[in-house]
């Protein structure tokens, strides 16, 4: 078990990535607490884990406090935090996004990051180190149509990253993202994709693997990131995204 006793707190843990992170987790002996604002999916994923479940709006940097302080109170200590919980908004430029969606996409997408981050970071100094893995995404490394407050908050969370591994590496404290490409999450905008040949076809041709992703797949890489097995890994991104990122397409057969 490569996470025994291990105490693992997961935002956005309720459903997708983060619930699939916290199945794996628990699998190789972590106690997993889920905290998210989807309280039926949220409980149900922390029974089926044997774990707890408190509900949180990561937006709201006191709800990410209390979280944190019920985790310690519970087990006495904090040595993994899964930043998953994220809103990626409506599909807009920025000419057409208001003020408000601007703000609330970025209050879940980076503010939610640093708000967990610093209270589980405050409660890791006392034990001697720990571990962050934050899902940001390939909308954050390389930009995207109508989702401009999502890849600046994925963004951000990259720089966010380096400057926390620099300020806590000497307290034995890692840091790193995990950057999905298209995973097969349930999320609405992807069911609704998946409903739609010509998008599927152009999000095919968009990843070298020709298929889009499992959660279970990015949970593989966070339980390598948050493992011991990472120990001298830190300030990192790691592309899980079936090659999107590696280059433009090959070009059609006629051509070769
Ligand atoms: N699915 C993809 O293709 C994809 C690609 C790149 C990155 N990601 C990232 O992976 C992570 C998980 O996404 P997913 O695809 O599994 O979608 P998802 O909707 O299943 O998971 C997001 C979770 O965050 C929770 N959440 C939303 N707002 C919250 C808030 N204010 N406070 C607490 N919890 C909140 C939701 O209830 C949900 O459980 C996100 O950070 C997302 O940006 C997903």
């Amino acid at each position: 078990m490569r996470l025994l006793d291990k105490v693992a707190l997961i935002t956005g843990g309720a459903t997708g990535i983060g619930a699939a992170c916290a199945r794996r987790f628990a699998d190789e002996g972590a106690h997993v607490i889920i905290a998210d604002i989807n309280e039926q999916a949220g409980r149900h994923t922390a029974e089926v884990c044997r774990g707890r479940f408190i509900t949180t709006d990561v937006g709201h940097a006191e709800q990410c406090r209390q979280a944190v302080a019920e985790t310690v109170a519970c087990y006495g200590r904090l040595d993994i935090l899964i930043n998953a919980a994220a809103h990626l908004g409506g599909y807009h430029d920025v000419a057409a996004m208001t003020p408000e969606e601007w703000r609330t996409v970025l209050s879940v997408t980076l503010d939610g990051v640093f708000y967990c981050s610093k209270y589980a970071v405050q409660e890791m100094l006392k034990t001697g180190g720990g571990a962050i893995v934050t899902i940001a995404s390939v909308e954050g490394m390389i930009g995207a149509a109508g989702h401009a407050a999502y890849v600046a908050g994925k963004s951000a969370l990259f720089g966010l990253t380096r400057s926390m591994a620099i300020d806590f590496g000497k307290n034995g404290i890692r840091v790193n993202t995990i950057s999905p490409g298209i995973i097969d999450s349930g999320r609405p905008d992807i069911e609704r994709l998946k409903r739609d040949p010509n998008m599927m076809r152009f999000w095919r041709d968009m990843t070298v693997l020709d298929r889009m992703g499992h959660p279970d797949e990015v949970a593989a890489a966070a339980l390598f990131l948050a493992s011991d097995e990472a120990s001298y890994i830190t300030g990192q991104n790691l592309a899980v995204d079936g090659g999107w990122t590696i280059g433009h397409p090959p070009p059609p057969r006629s051509f070769t």
